[in-house]
């Protein structure tokens, strides 16, 4: 388990009366992430770009914020494309990516996935894309290769597919997904915004076309991040100006430019993983070695809670209770028989446990499995940096309530 004192002092807004259990709706940023953005807007907030000194700092300090950004992902500078959130960016690559094709060309989505990376596809088939959906099996919540084979065609280009559930936590076999893609000849698009702030992500390994991380989830500041394979970012065709030319990769698809003191701030979020690897028994890689830790305490702080769900008669956790680090992150999604979705939440709130219900933009799924007029599911949602006494409180409040 990680030194809990030490984890906590690295979060401000942790200094709080509330336990924070909607994590997975985005972190709370870590205090060099802060400190990094108040340095650059008191400091050197010039225009960028210029030949004096302090232009050339800003430009410095927002390129080292790319380069952490790529480091997160095990990507290059130049793969690694920044803009306001995971959603913006997936709908300007859809843009730029039909630009190269035809109609009648076809794209996969999922009804697991959160719109973010459903809506901005779906959006094609006004201009003459074929839309095929992918459907989640209820039973695990996974998305199933053999039910993705029957879909695939030598008209599909691009098949779009989450990482991890941002609702129910199940992870999916990227890698698997990936190469089945690529050997079909098309591209792949992962969501991985409900993954990243769980456990270390290599692009390269998993060997996808592209993938999306919302930084705010990953105790950074409200960026969102599109890794491209180099090819597979040089092939689309630009968003930017008429005068960008198609070589200038990410910049053809930043129109506008990066936040600038956000993206100055990225760094922080490599102090603190690194501070995290400075404590750790893993050596190696430093991010490797801090999100080591945090599987690992977070399968700590998950087991009692999902003991107690398990327990309760009328509780169903959707996709199951298997706390396997190599099958689900610590967000955790149930009903309970005969109760609204809001009303957990609602009675937690009396005890400041910030818990959330919904259907948190997985709205697709929530409709599969009916769960729509019940106001979708409450969601627990885990990071490394709750601790064990929250959960208890968590756990001797939540168990009347469910009947446990
Ligand atoms: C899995 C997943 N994908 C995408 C998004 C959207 O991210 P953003 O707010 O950066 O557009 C979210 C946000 O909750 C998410 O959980």
């Amino acid at each position: 388990m990680l030194d809990s004192d030490f984890v906590r002092a690295s979060f401000p807004a942790l200094d709080t009366p509330w336990a924070l259990f909607d994590n997975a709706g985005g972190s709370v940023p870590a205090r060099a992430v802060i400190q990094r953005t108040v340095d650059y807007m008191s400091r050197i907030q010039v225009q960028t770009g210029a030949s004096y000194d302090l232009s050339v700092e800003a430009g410095s300090a927002i390129a080292a914020g790319r380069s952490m950004a790529a480091r997160l992902l095990n990507a290059d500078e130049n793969e690694t494309v920044l803009g306001p959130s995971s959603t913006a960016l997936c709908y300007r690559l859809a843009a730029s990516l039909r630009a190269t094709w035809k109609e009648g060309d076809e794209v996969i989505v999922t009804n697991l996935d959160h719109e973010a990376n459903v809506g901005p596809w779906r959006a094609l088939e006004e201009t003459g894309i074929v839309i095929r959906e992918w459907r989640l099996r209820p039973e695990t919540m996974a998305l199933e290769l053999d039910d993705l084979e029957e879909l695939l065609t030598d008209r599909t280009r691009l098949v779009a597919f989450t990482h991890c559930s941002n609702v129910v936590g199940v992870i999916q076999d990227a890698a698997a997904i990936a190469r089945r893609v690529r050997e079909a000849g098309a591209l792949s698009c992962a969501d991985g915004v409900a993954y990243a702030p769980h456990r270390r992500v290599d692009v390269k390994a998993l060997d996808v076309d592209f993938y999306l991380v919302s930084l705010y989830k990953v105790f950074g500041p409200h960026v969102g991040m599109l890794y491209g394979r180099r090819d597979a970012l040089m092939g689309g065709r630009s968003v930017n100006h008429f005068f960008v030319g198609e070589g200038e990769v990410p910049y053809k698809y930043e129109p506008g430019g990066v936040t600038h003191e956000l993206v100055a701030a990225l760094p922080g979020i490599g102090d603190y993983l690194e501070a995290v690897a400075s404590r750790s028994a893993h050596g190696g890689d430093p991010i490797e070695a801090a999100f080591a830790e945090f599987t690992e305490t977070e399968r700590v702080l998950a087991a009692p809670l999902l003991d107690l769900l398990e327990s309760a008669p009328r509780v169903q956790v959707l996709g199951g209770t298997d706390n396997d680090p190599a099958r689900r992150v610590p967000t955790v999604a149930f009903t309970t028989e005969g109760k609204h979705a809001s009303e957990i939440p609602e009675a937690l709130d009396k005890s400041q446990l910030a818990v959330r219900w919904g259907h948190f933009y997985a709205y697709r799924a929530m409709e599969a499995l009916g769960l729509i007029d019940q106001g979708g599911v409450t969601r627990i949602s885990l990071l490394h940096y709750n601790t064990p006494a929250e959960v208890e409180r968590l756990t001797r409040a939540l168990a009347p309530l469910i009947g446990a």
